[in-house]
């Protein structure tokens, strides 16, 4: 199966020219308490120090700065005056960019699927799609959150990084079709996790320029907080006394010349270090410093502070799986706008037009190869020489080939779950982590649901026009697996492929989580179990990835977290 099948396909198609949106030029928030970990002093104290200027790790800073003095240490740089973080038609960019320096770090799973982490300011919000959507009552719930104050931490972020997204044709299609095929009710535009088809929000404005986690330091008392940047935590340092639990008193970082820099905590028994290094700098750092299962650490020559066998467990990912549509007619550049809610626990969502990954027009953004989506190999087969062919084979296609989009499903949950473990003594070197995507029945058969669901909202009425005719499905799910890209499935035999679909063609939709859990590793206030002045909140904490898309409850715990810690240690709630 060659390129010259899609020339024949789409020869008689007349390309378009991709236009770019314009760089919207935005204020840029010059924060003076910010700066390059090599201006850090060698030893400086605090009263918190977060490790992790994430997604979680700006909203806590800010958060505890109004009334402590706040070290937020963040081992990449700033997102501002970046193109590819700031620009919606820039997603990939990013995510292509595998240089040492770039705001994302790639890494495989085991399984075989290729992911990315953050390593800048902003964290995850600073590469993510951008769509804003919080967690459901149920999930608040089962959290055992305060929904009053849960409510409030979600207001205080999107006063600052929420908005509406402009729901162009495409997107207003598949909103339609998800109707159509019967993902009721219509909930219109809102925030809110609901059963049914919304259009949720985005952290992109009107100008398609991306606002991020790190714009909640404006919240910040710039007086009482420090954010140093290349700034790498390699552990965290413990006062053993006997007869009383490990206790959490300071750090030891790295910044960009390799130097060493140790921070303490001031000597108050309240004061606290907080990490929030995500889904698999968390577990990393907990295990560098000795809390995790002892002989892993042993192998490691690491010294142990507490055999913690649950430090690295329950690691997941949540599987998406897509389909390209080749659409006969010009479709605006989305990210995520709209999501259909089933009742059985899949959600749709879907992306179009070309989106820029490392300069060409012809892109498919978020399932692209070059971010290291890779739909048309099965996991194991994605190497490097596989990519690059994908990546190759792609410059040849004809411009209409990236006319279209693609509709993905993602499954709740997931039940599957994995674990991660050392490399190495290095903080720098990705953890090796396994999800397990699919081994438990239930997300496979989610799968199928979901893609029957996605089967059926391309053959609806509404979405008809940015289909072709004559392209049924068999050959849609054949593209998606065959073409020499991201675009046709392998299996024809659809009532047995299904499920095979699944699995050849699983991705990323970068939602993982896990690996620091509530009530193993941490308890109901995320203070890590059997060591003192130590907590975890981030997405390393969650059972489940939360509502659709995690970010908003990401951003939302940081702020909720902080006022809890303020609220019990001043003895009353401070005000925003
Ligand atoms: C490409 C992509 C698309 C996504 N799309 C969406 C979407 O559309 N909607 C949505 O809701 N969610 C989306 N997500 C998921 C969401 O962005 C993440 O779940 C969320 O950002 C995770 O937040 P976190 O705070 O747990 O971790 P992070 O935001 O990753 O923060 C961890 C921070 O810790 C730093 N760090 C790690 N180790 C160390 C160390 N040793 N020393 C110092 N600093 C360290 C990292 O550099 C990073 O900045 C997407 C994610 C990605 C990557
Ligand atoms: C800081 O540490 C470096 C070595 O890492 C040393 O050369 C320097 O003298 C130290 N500075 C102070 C003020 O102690
Ligand atoms: C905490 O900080 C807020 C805002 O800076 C301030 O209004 C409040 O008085 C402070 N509370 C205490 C107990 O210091
Ligand atoms: C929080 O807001 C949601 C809507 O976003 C609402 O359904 C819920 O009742 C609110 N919870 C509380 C405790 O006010
Ligand atoms: C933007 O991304 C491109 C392609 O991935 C990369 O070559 C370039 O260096 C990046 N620019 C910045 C400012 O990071
Ligand atoms: C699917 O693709 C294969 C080649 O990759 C081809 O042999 C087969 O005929 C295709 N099936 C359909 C229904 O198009
Ligand atoms: C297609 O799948 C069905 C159901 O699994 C099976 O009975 C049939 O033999 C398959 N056909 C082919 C050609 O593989």
């Amino acid at each position: 199966m060659g390129v010259w099948w899609w020339r024949l396909l789409f020869a008689a198609l007349s390309g378009i020219l991709f236009s770019a949106q314009p760089c919207a030029s935005q204020k840029v928030p010059k924060y003076r308490f910010m700066q390059n970990a090599r201006t850090a002093a060698n030893i400086s104290y605090y009263d918190y120090i977060v490790i992790g200027g994430g997604t979680a790790g700006c909203p806590l800073a800010a958060t505890l700065s109004q009334n402590y003095s706040v070290l937020l240490l963040e081992r990449g740089g700033s997102p501002y005056g970046n193109p590819n973080i700031s620009n919606l038609a820039a997603f990939g960019a990013a995510l292509s960019d595998t240089s040492p320096s770039s705001p994302a770090q790639r890494f495989i799973s085991q399984d075989g699927v290729i992911n990315s982490r953050a390593r800048v300011l902003g964290g995850g919000s600073c590469l993510n799609a951008g769509f804003y959507t919080r967690a459901s009552p149920q999930y608040v719930r089962e959290a055992g959150w305060d929904g009053r104050a849960v409510n409030e931490s979600y207001e205080w972020v999107e006063k600052l990084v929420a908005f509406e997204p402009p729901m162009k044709q495409w997107q207003s299609a598949v909103r339609d079709g998800l109707l159509e095929i019967g993902v009721l009710p219509n909930n219109g535009f809102t925030y809110d996790h609901i059963e049914g088809t919304k259009v949720g929000g985005t952290i992109f404005d009107h100008n398609g320029f991306r606002h991020t986690a790190a714009d909640l330091l404006e919240y910040a008392n710039p007086t009482r907080i420090t954010v140093l940047l290349d700034a790498t935590v390699h552990r965290i340092l413990f006062r053993v006394k006997d007869g009383s639990k490990p206790m959490a008193h300071g750090v030891v970082f790295r910044d960009s010349l390799g130097r060493r820099h140790k921070a303490y905590l001031n000597h108050h028994p309240r004061n606290e270090i907080i990490v929030s290094a995500g889904a698999l700098g968390s577990p990393q750092l907990l295990m560098l410093s000795g809390i995790g299962p002892s002989n892993h650490l042993k192998a490691h020559n690491i010294r142990l502070t507490l055999d913690q066998p649950l430090v690295g467990q329950g690691m997941s990912d949540n599987p998406m799986n897509a389909i390209f549509v080749p659409s006969p007619r010009d479709v605006e550049v989305s990210l995520i706008e709209v999501v259909g809610i089933t009742s059985f626990g899949s959600y749709i969502e879907a992306a179009s037009g070309e989106n820029f990954a490392g300069g060409s027009p012809r892109d498919y953004g978020m399932f692209s190869p070059k971010i290291g989506q890779l739909s048309t190999v099965p996991p194991k087969q994605r190497s490097p020489e596989a990519l690059a062919k994908a990546t190759k084979d792609m410059e040849s296609l004809d411009e209409a080939a990236f006319r279209g989009g693609f509709i993905l499903e993602k499954i709740m949950g997931p039940i599957s779950t994995g674990h991660l473990e050392l490399p190495s003594r290095d903080p720098n070197h990705n953890p090796l982590v396994t999800f397990n995507y699919f081994k438990e029945t239930r997300d496979l058969e989610r799968c199928v649901q979901g893609l029957t669901t996605v089967e059926k909202i391309i053959e609806s009425k509404a979405f008809s026009p940015f289909r072709y005719p004559n392209m049924p499905i068999s050959l849609l799910l054949n593209m998606t697996a065959s073409a020499p890209v991201n675009l046709l499935p392998k299996h024809t035999n659809s009532s047995l492929s299904l499920q095979q679909f699944c699995r050849d063609t699983v991705m990323t939709i970068w939602h993982y989580h896990g690996g620091c859990q509530v009530r193993k590793v941490v308890d109901n206030d995320y203070k890590v179990l059997g060591v003192d002045a130590l907590r975890v909140i981030d997405g390393s904490t969650f059972n489940d990835s939360p509502g659709t898309n995690p970010q908003a409850t990401v951003m939302m715990l940081g702020r909720y977290m902080g006022v809890k810690i303020l609220s019990q240690r001043l003895g009353a709630a401070p005000s925003a």
